[in-house]
């Protein structure tokens, strides 16, 4: 007796992206594309795994992606690779691998792909995940970050999402970074008891996370922590304020947040974040900042950069109910013709038909389940569900007079017209 089969099932955290669902992911990908070209940025793909050693140097031994969050394996070589969790890391890689930056700096790369972070699943929070990303890399000057910003927003409002709330902060860099934590450490130590047990943990390990903690405990205690943006050294300072006076002029509207500080240990200066209230716990809808360090740490050369990356998932959840992409078969325009065929010697004529039609770039629609003998009727009513604006009738009667009849499923009118002249006359109508 034949084993009964338990149906597989996908992986948690790891969703399908259903054809229903598929229309607002082109759209927003294809706005991305041209918003993104039109400043200057270049497609990059880079693989969906690299060596295990790219994410612990670039991203940081003490976060919580490397800590806990990576999917690592060891290959039938013996080499530890991970399923990429974010893409900066690897586009530095890439840049210096491809030595790219003598193409002119900055040099302006952007990437579409699926992330892989081993977190808990929830609302908004995935295993794998899909971001847009853009990096800008060579240039230290406040004007790129301010050209960033710009372009984050220009993509929210072309998606249609224009009053999301940015935050930023600067949290310095190696000169001036270490004090503010010594500083910041010392602050968090009188008051230990009260931080929830993660953050008593990530004291001794990466003190900044403390001030993102959402736990209310941690929150009350984190209000009047020190802020970064009183330590900055000169040239921080500087260029933080250039970047604000920028903003000011390009009439971009942020709000300076001291918590704010990334999951990333990368980052160095400008970092922000995108939010939308309405979405609940998991709510940053895009994050990013300066890494001045990461090419260093990377390649070995001191090359500054800045970058973003937006969570695809949680724009498409913000634009659920928001705009008019099309979801269902019933949802699409009445367009193109199905081919329906009478009589059991003529499927094979049928199908040749709508293969000439789709060539023709016609959107053509016929009958594959039975073997022709299906009824007119029911063919007529499929043509009807599947929103095809004309259906051609193949009969036997039609076919010794050369002729097929031509139905308007929106007016019910018909006609006969020559079988040689099908493809002209639909694709005539089709311009019509
Ligand atoms: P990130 O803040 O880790 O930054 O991720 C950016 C965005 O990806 C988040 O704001 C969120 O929208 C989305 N995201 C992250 N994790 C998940 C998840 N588990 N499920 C669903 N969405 C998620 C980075 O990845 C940096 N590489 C950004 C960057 C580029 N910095 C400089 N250049």
């Amino acid at each position: 007796m034949r084993e009964i089969r338990r149906m597989i099932k996908g992986v948690r955290g790891a969703p399908d992206i259903l054809p229903a669902e598929i229309a607002r992911w082109q759209r927003v990908e294809t706005e991305s594309r041209r918003v993104l070209e039109n400043y200057g940025y270049r497609e990059i793909r880079t693989p969906i795994f690299e060596r295990t050693e790219l994410f612990v140097r670039g991203i940081g031994e003490g976060t919580d992606i490397v800590q806990k969050e990576m999917y690592t394996f060891t290959d039938k070589g013996g080499e530890s690779l991970t399923l990429r969790p974010e893409a900066t890391a690897p586009v530095v890689r890439a840049v210096h691998e491809h030595s790219l930056l003598s193409e002119g700096k900055p040099l302006k790369v952007y990437y579409i792909g699926a992330m892989f972070r081993h977190e808990r699943p929830q609302a908004g929070r995935f295993r794998q995940f899909h971001q847009i990303g853009v990096e800008a890399i060579g240039v230290e000057s406040p004007r790129v970050d301010a050209e960033m910003l710009a372009l984050l927003l220009h993509l929210f409002e072309e998606w249609g999402l224009p009053d999301l709330a940015l935050y930023l902060n600067s949290i310095g860099d190696p000169s001036c970074r270490p004090s503010y934590i010594e500083r910041l450490t010392a602050f968090l130590r009188s008051r230990k008891a009260k931080l929830c047990r993660d953050c008593q943990e990530r004291l001794g390990r990466n003190p900044l996370r403390v001030l993102d903690c959402k736990t209310p405990g941690c929150r009350a205690v984190t209000a009047d922590a020190p802020k970064s943006i009183d330590f900055l050294c000169d040239p921080c300072a500087d260029h933080f304020r250039r970047l604000r006076e920028l903003l000011d002029a390009l009439e971009v509207k942020y709000e300076i947040d001291p918590r704010l500080v990334r999951g990333l240990d990368y980052y160095t200066r400008t970092a922000f974040e995108l939010v939308n209230p309405a979405l609940g716990a998991q709510n940053a809808v895009a994050g990013g900042g300066r890494y001045d360090g990461l090419s260093e740490e990377i390649a070995g050369k001191a090359v500054p950069g800045i970058g973003f990356a937006v969570g695809l998932e949680r724009v498409v959840a913000s634009l659920a109910g928001k705009d008019k992409d099309r979801k269902t078969v019933g949802d699409q325009p009445l367009e193109g013709v199905f081919v329906a065929t009478l009589g059991l010697g003529l499927d094979r004529h049928g199908f040749l038909l709508a293969q000439r039609l789709r060539r023709a770039s016609v959107r053509t629609g016929l009958d594959l389940t039975g073997e022709g003998d299906r009824s007119l009727r029911s063919q007529l009513r499929q043509a009807d569900k599947e929103r095809f604006r004309y259906c051609l009738i193949l009969g036997e009667d039609e076919q010794k007079r050369g002729e097929v009849t031509l139905k308007d499923m929106q007016g019910g009118g018909q006609e006969s017209i020559p079988l040689g002249t099908v493809v002209e006359h639909l694709t005539g109508v089709k311009r019509g």
